[in-house]
């Protein structure tokens, strides 16, 4: 395990744009669906996308990572192309009062580049209004893929502060020490 610094951007959206964008032409048959008490390993699947950008705080064992994404105010969607996951994102509605967050989001790498985040976080807006927050927020950071923070912009989303962050990290060489492996029951 290691160290990094990494600088945060809180962003936010105050109102749902007038129309949410279409989903693209020629990706595929698209399928966007709310999953319920998601199987954990489905969960870790999804997750898995956020490895090259140290996404690390969902490196848990069962019954945390099973508290953590099965409570009330979490809502998972999944974007689904020609039946096979290629997208997804989590928000969190009861934290913060009158707030939203997108806590996670992303595609995954072989759906990337076709339009598909576009339609996603137009759909993760609708959904994040849903309950008539004041706001829908979202952080996103320097480990993060770099076209995240200028499409977050592009889509709507305004700077609200930045702050220096120290994470943890995966370090590739050393698979004993990697957070989210560790976090799984080893095979006996
Ligand atoms: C960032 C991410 C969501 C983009 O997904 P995608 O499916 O490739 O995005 P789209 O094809 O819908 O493109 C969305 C915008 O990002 C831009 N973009 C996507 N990949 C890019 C790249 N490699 N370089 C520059 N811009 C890029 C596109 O040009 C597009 O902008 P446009 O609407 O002006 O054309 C995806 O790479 C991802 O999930 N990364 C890992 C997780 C992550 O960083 N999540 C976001 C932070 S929480």
């Amino acid at each position: 395990m290691t160290t990094i610094k990494t600088q945060v951007t809180q962003l936010v959206i105050h109102s749902l744009p007038a129309a949410s964008l279409p989903p693209p032409e020629n990706a595929g048959e698209l399928v966007l669906l709310r999953v319920k008490q998601i199987p954990l390993n489905f969960y870790r699947y999804l997750y898995s996308v956020g490895r090259p950008h140290h996404w690390t705080s969902r490196c848990l064992g069962d019954k945390e990572l099973a508290r953590e994404i099965h409570a009330p105010n979490v809502r998972l969607q999944v974007l689904y192309r020609d039946g096979a996951p290629a997208g997804w994102f989590e928000l969190d509605v009861g934290r913060a009062p009158r707030q939203t967050r997108l806590v996670h989001f992303a595609t995954m790498p072989e759906s990337r580049g076709k339009g598909l985040a576009r339609y996603l976080l137009s759909q993760a807006i609708v959904a994040g209004f849903e309950d008539g927050p004041s706001g829908l927020v979202v952080e996103t950071n320097t480990l993060d893929h770099p076209a995240a923070l200028p499409f977050y912009r592009k889509m709507g989303f305004r700077p609200l502060s930045v702050r220096e962050v120290t994470t943890i990290g995966f370090q590739e060489t050393d698979a004993e020490q990697d957070p989210c492996t560790t976090s799984l029951p080893r095979p006996a």
